[in-house]
């Protein structure tokens, strides 16, 4: 039986890659919770910052938005300050927050209907980015920006992954951090900027955070993209204060920009883009609520 409940799970992970009317409706809302949760981080991060574990601040502001919303979080919340935001799924939020600091927060609200949003910012502590944080933070926010584009209904799914690579291993060359060529890591033996961006670009989003993980191979990342698929692309970049590959100036910094993509018939919309994600959108948003 342990066979036919597998077979069972495929096939229902399969039966949700393409979402209806109905669902993106869900996702849409989801989306729209969690960007007033966002609002609210941001309101409370003055407070994060006088407090010992500032980073629950951050978890328990959204989660308050969470459960007056929706039925819950998605999933639980990342609240990563400082060198935390480079250690992946950090959800222990054990730390401070501190002004001069990068903090990283994934977070979803899960609707009533259970469709959640999945969505990351890094934002500045005091509300203005440093130089080396805003030249990392471009850098990441090129490779969505890229694997955006890149994404259209026939476009292999893993080749979203592909195109935001492309981007962070050129900027990594340029930066002189990387130890090959472009070529050779982005070569399938390469790799070499993996070390920096160790996890995946993209998952189906519905209603589980990775929905459709069941799914065989050829039906998710070796699949074409389909109107009505929802996904995320959520480069990254994380450079460790242990790291002595990399020059000082780096250490310490993580960044990750996570959206919700839908494929639509000709392209595809981020459902998450009106949530500021450059670098000055950020500044001015932040400096608006500060000021309200
Ligand atoms: N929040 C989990 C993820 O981004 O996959
Ligand atoms: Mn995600
Ligand atoms: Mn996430």
């Amino acid at each position: 039986s342990d066979a036919l409940d597998n077979e069972l799970a495929e096939f229902l992970s399969e039966l949700r890659l393409i979402k209806d009317e109905h669902e993106i409706a869900e996702m849409r809302g989801s989306v729209e919770s969690t960007i007033r949760g966002f609002e609210d981080i941001v309101r409370a991060i003055p407070q994060a910052t006088k407090h010992d574990r500032g980073e629950r601040v951050i978890e328990t502001a959204f989660f308050a938005r969470a459960r007056l919303e929706g039925n819950d979080l998605g999933y639980d919340t990342i609240a990563a300050a400082g060198n935390n935001a480079t250690v992946l799924h950090w959800i222990r939020n054990t730390g401070q927050v501190n002004e001069g600091d990068l903090v990283l927060v994934d977070a979803g609200v899960e609707a009533d209907s259970l469709y959640t949003a999945d969505i990351t910012r890094t934002l500045p502590v005091n509300g203005t980015f440093t130089e080396i944080q805003a030249k990392i933070y471009n850098a990441v926010l090129e490779a969505a920006d890229a694997a955006l584009v890149a994404a259209k209904p026939g476009v292999l799914f893993r080749d979203i992954h592909l195109t935001a690579m492309e981007v962070l291993a050129h900027h990594l060359s340029d930066w002189g951090i990387l130890p090959v060529s472009v070529d050779e890591a982005l070569s399938a033996e390469g790799q070499h900027h993996r070390r920096w961006m160790p996890h995946g670009t993209s998952h189906h989003l519905g209603l589980d955070v990775h929905d459709c993980a069941q799914a065989r191979r050829e039906m998710y990342l070796d699949a074409p993209l389909r109107p009505g698929m929802v996904f995320t692309i959520e480069p990254g970049l994380y450079f460790k204060n242990e790291d002595l590959a990399i020059p000082a100036e780096y250490r310490g910094i993580g960044v990750r920009i996570e959206d919700d993509i839908l494929v639509t018939e000709d392209g595809a919309e981020s459902l998450s883009a009106h949530l500021p994600r450059t670098v000055q959108d950020i500044e001015s948003w932040m400096a608006d609520l500060w000021k309200s």
